[in-house]
């Protein structure tokens, strides 16, 4: 780096100043990234931000042309806009979007290896208001070999935490693996080797849609069974123990959602915890069932692969067990369901399903979209996601 300065100062393409206005009138751009450290309670300490934020206002009162002030802080989603815009507005008279432009661009370089995750970064992410910005930072930044991703300012500041959160899930996950592995005997640079190796579900998009609680015969059961090898040789998996808690909550907030429609029936469409599958066992949508069954709620279910007299095994005592009255609630079709509800809960992801539910829906019907349906909304009713 003090090479790289110290050639870049030399060659006159660039200067230092500590003067903010004297910086802001010499150029068109600003980029921002004074530190944000942890206050005490574990908000981030924007005093410095803050400050140059004034700084840079006062500065822009004097200047006749427009700026982009593009903030590359990691920052919370909403500062650029909620915290620093009022700020920067007031100091300087003007205002964003018209006179100038504040924008966020997250980093992505790490310390020690910074020049060189600079020159190749994963991708450039802009996250701005006007295409006015936009072209601008494409001109500064368009060279780099990698995608050039436009957002909104807010979502730009989201991805830059959710990354680093990624990243330290990711060492978690593989740190807890190895406290596990080598509890029992088991090389973890070779297991986790292997985990890498698969770029089919491991490392690659698939899970990483958010949606609703995961459930089924395997991923619940085999983290319990971790979890209670880890106890039987006196391990701790804090992250791993937090799953499961953390998918409960996903499912509470769904009865949530349901209640707080104020109505009393409501129609799941998809019971199973896989569109295709009829597989009962630990089904997510089956815990919704009885959670509001207990509140006094009147049910009734469509689901096209479950056939209750073709139900096996532990499906079917799983179901017996949790669902006993479920023959009550099982509709044959899909518009039974709708005529006899006033909220409906999809969880089927079928395209198939969504067009037939589309023609049935009452305009007074709530729909709770489990399954993120395409188009929903044109629905003729409300829709509603549970994050979205
Ligand atoms: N360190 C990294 O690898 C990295 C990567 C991506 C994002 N970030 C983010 O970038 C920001 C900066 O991180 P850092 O590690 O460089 O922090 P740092 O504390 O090392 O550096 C911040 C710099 O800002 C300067 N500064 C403070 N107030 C100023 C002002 N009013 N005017 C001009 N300069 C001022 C400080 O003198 C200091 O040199 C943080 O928000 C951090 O989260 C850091």
């Amino acid at each position: 780096m003090v090479d790289l300065v110290a050639a870049a100062s030399r060659s006159g393409r660039m200067r230092v100043t500590s003067d903010a206005a004297e910086a802001v009138l010499a150029s068109e751009i600003s980029l921002i990234c004074v530190g944000t450290p942890s206050a005490p309670n574990g908000s981030q300490d924007l005093s410095a931000i803050l400050r140059l934020a004034a700084d840079l206002g006062r500065a822009m009162r004097g200047k006749s042309g427009g700026h982009v002030f593009v903030f590359r802080s990691t920052i919370a989603p909403g500062t650029v806009e909620e915290v620093i815009r009022p700020v920067v507005e007031r100091e300087s008279g003007k205002r964003d979007g018209e006179h100038f432009h504040l924008c966020f661009q997250p980093e992505f370089l790490r310390e020690g290896t910074s020049i060189r995750d600079y020159d190749k970064p994963p991708f450039t992410i802009v996250g701005a208001n006007h295409q006015a910005a936009v072209d601008k930072l494409r001109q500064l930044f368009g060279h780099l070999p990698c995608a050039f991703h436009t957002t909104s300012v807010k979502s730009a500041e989201m991805v830059k935490l959710c990354c680093n959160n990624f990243h330290a899930l990711k060492i978690t996950f593989a740190n807890e693996t190895a406290r596990l592995c080598d509890a029992f005997g088991v090389d973890p640079f070779e297991v986790m080797g292997l985990i890498c190796k698969d770029t089919q579900l491991n490392i690659s998009s698939a899970y990483l849609k958010p949606g609703y609680a995961f459930g089924g015969s395997c991923l619940p059961k085999d983290l319990r069974a971790t979890l209670y090898l880890a106890k039987q040789r006196d391990q701790e998996l804090p992250m791993m123990a937090g799953i499961l808690p953390s998918n409960r909550l996903h499912v509470e907030r769904a009865v949530e959602r349901v209640l707080a429609t104020k109505k009393r029936s409501v129609g799941l469409i998809g019971l199973s915890f896989k569109t295709g599958t009829d597989d009962l066992r630990e089904s997510p949508t089956v815990a919704l069932a009885e959670q509001l069954i207990g509140k006094g709620l009147s049910l009734s279910v469509f689901d096209p692969e479950v056939h209750l007299s073709k139900l096996l095994g532990a499906n079917k005592k799983f179901i017996e067990q949790h669902l006993p009255h479920i023959d009550t609630l099982i509709r044959a079709r899909i518009d039974e369901v709708a005529a006899a509800s006033e909220v409906l809960i999809v969880s089927l992801n079928d395209k198939a399903v969504f067009a037939r539910l589309r023609e049935v829906v009452r305009p007074d019907h709530v729909v709770i979209d489990l399954a993120r349906i395409p188009e929903s909304s044109a629905w003729p009713c409300r829709v509603e996601g549970l994050c979205w």
